[in-house]
């Protein structure tokens, strides 16, 4: 589907709308409807059994969204977390620079500085989008955080955090002291990050205030032992700097055993990259053609990386791959700069007696941008209706509960839609219109089932009554008996997770 057109389908049914759509909306702000919400939460839940449940000491926790001045400041943020603009003397637009020297330079203008984006904009005799003028003027880069003002006396700053991530470094040291004081060990947050993008758009894709999941992995930088053997054999598709080069943009198929030997990455690195790949591909169910593992070189890397893949995803409905998530290497970087700023060591003593600073791998997930590729991949036409072929465990509802004639089955299916509700399975009883239409809606929110309560259901009496249990993707109908309904619904709700080390 087109961009238009999915986001047609979301505000018609409620999945999510602009923040102050009555004002006119807010640029980059959106809010989620029940549709949303409960998908979005699905979504988390099913990156938290798996990431979270890759080890036994990797642990969830829930931190605040704002920051103190000091903790930024350490962390690089205040200085380095910029983008840069271009501003034009004429209108007074501002712009993204990548955006405006898009064509003239494809490949972007990470690491580059103003100095250097204004040459190019002068030799290139690069002109305003807007009003085609010339008078471009390339300002020192723009801080994309949110600043605020904390407390009474108008003296003190905090900062609405701009990555999840630093809620995992600040609570390292507690976090070292209440757990097993073994690494690695795992703190992973999922929550609100906010960025003050310069252009926010494509709906869920440049937001400024978004969700991330976030596992930070603090280990020992001398022995990260993993069962590689698990995920020896598994090809990944990567696009290298060097294949990126030669103009390619399609991913060449590499097995994790290679890039550990001839590519150059260690084996935890790409033990991690493999279990992403299984979560796309086996979680959440995006084709393996669509997916590729994109280097940044030693320039286009955050400043905090010594290694970076993005993980991207073909979307059709934004015209190519879209970055959905990444594995970083971030080495001492952030319990460094944090000891440096808080004068805390944040170092660990280990049981043979090392006292070492823990490195940190990465794994972040962008809740809102999955959220937005789960519907571009999996919402569609089939035949003549439109269907959202979601995991069952990440739909919105499990089932549709249906009288097939109000009068007659209403008391009977809402008994067993409360029923369902009681085990904990999210269901929906609708009674309007004809079968056909509450089957429509149903698979245009992605419900994978609908149990319908007829004639023979209520004349079978209590003890042998049967319903009609629908599957959205083959239509195929059966009958089961209603005691076995809850048992099934909960098989297909299971979150899928990984073999923990
Ligand atoms: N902690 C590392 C970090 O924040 P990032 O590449 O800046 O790295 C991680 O962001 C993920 O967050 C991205 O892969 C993307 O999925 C999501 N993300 C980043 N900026 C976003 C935005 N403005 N709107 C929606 N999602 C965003």
């Amino acid at each position: 589907m087109k961009s238009d057109e999915l986001l047609a389908l979301f505000l018609r049914r409620g999945v999510l709308w602009p923040t102050a759509e009555i004002y006119g909306g807010a640029q980059g702000l959106y809010d989620y409807g029940p549709l949303g919400t409960a998908l979005k939460r699905n979504l988390e839940e099913a990156w938290t059994a798996w990431f979270v449940g890759l080890s036994h000491d990797y642990y969830r926790i829930d931190a605040t969204d704002l920051l103190p001045e000091a903790v930024v400041r350490a962390s690089g943020h205040l200085e380095n977390f910029t983008d840069p603009e271009i501003v034009c003397a004429q209108c007074h637009n501002v712009f993204r620079a990548d955006t405006v020297l898009e064509k003239v330079r494809p490949e972007g203008v990470d690491g580059l500085t103003a100095a250097q984006i204004g040459e190019i904009v002068h030799a290139e005799h690069v002109r305003c989008p807007n009003c085609g003028s010339t008078a471009l003027e390339v300002p020192p880069p723009f801080n994309l955080m949110f600043g605020v003002d904390f407390g009474v006396t108008g003296k003190e700053r905090a900062y609405l955090r701009p990555e999840t991530a630093q809620s995992s470094y600040l609570a390292f040291a507690r976090m070292w002291e209440v757990g097993r004081h073994a690494l690695p060990l795992g703190i992973a947050v999922v929550g609100k990050a906010y960025r003050n993008e310069i252009a926010p758009r494509q709906v869920l894709f440049r937001m400024r205030a978004f969700t991330q999941a976030e596992l930070q992995i603090f280990f020992d930088p001398e022995h990260f032992a993993l069962p590689f053997d698990r995920v020896r054999e598994e090809k990944l598709p990567m696009l290298r700097v060097a294949r990126r080069e030669s103009g390619a943009e399609e991913p060449e198929w590499i097995a994790a055993s290679e890039l550990v030997a001839s590519g150059g990455l260690p084996e935890f690195y790409v033990y991690h990259l493999a279990h992403l790949y299984r979560f796309f591909h086996d979680v959440l169910g995006y084709p393996a053609e669509r997916i590729r593992f994109f280097e940044k070189s030693d320039t286009e890397r955050a400043f905090y990386n010594r290694i970076q893949f993005d993980a991207e995803v073909k979307l059709e409905s934004l015209g190519g791959y879209k970055e959905l998530g990444a594995v970083h290497y971030r080495g001492d970087y952030d319990l460094g700069r944090h000891s440096e700023g808080s004068g805390k060591k944040l170092s660990v003593t280990l049981t043979d007696g090392r006292t070492v600073r823990p490195h940190v791998l990465e794994l972040t997930f962008g809740v809102d941008r999955n959220l937005w590729a789960l519907a571009d991949i999996h919402l569609g036409r089939d035949g003549d209706r439109t269907v959202w072929k979601l995991p069952p465990y990440l739909a919105p509802l499990t089932a549709g509960v249906f009288p097939l004639i109000e009068k007659a089955h209403a008391a009977y299916a809402l008994r067993l839609a409360d029923e369902l509700a009681l085990v904990g399975l999210r269901v929906q009883y609708d009674d309007a219109g004809a079968i056909g239409r509450r089957y429509a809606r149903m698979d245009e929110a992605g419900t994978p089932f609908d149990v319908t309560i007829d004639g023979v259901t209520v004349a079978d009496g209590p003890e042998r009554d049967t319903v009609t249990v629908r599957e959205r993707d083959s239509k195929a109908q059966t009958r089961v008996p209603a005691s076995d309904v809850a048992a099934r619904l909960l098989a297909s709700v299971r979150f899928p997770r990984p073999a923990r080390t």
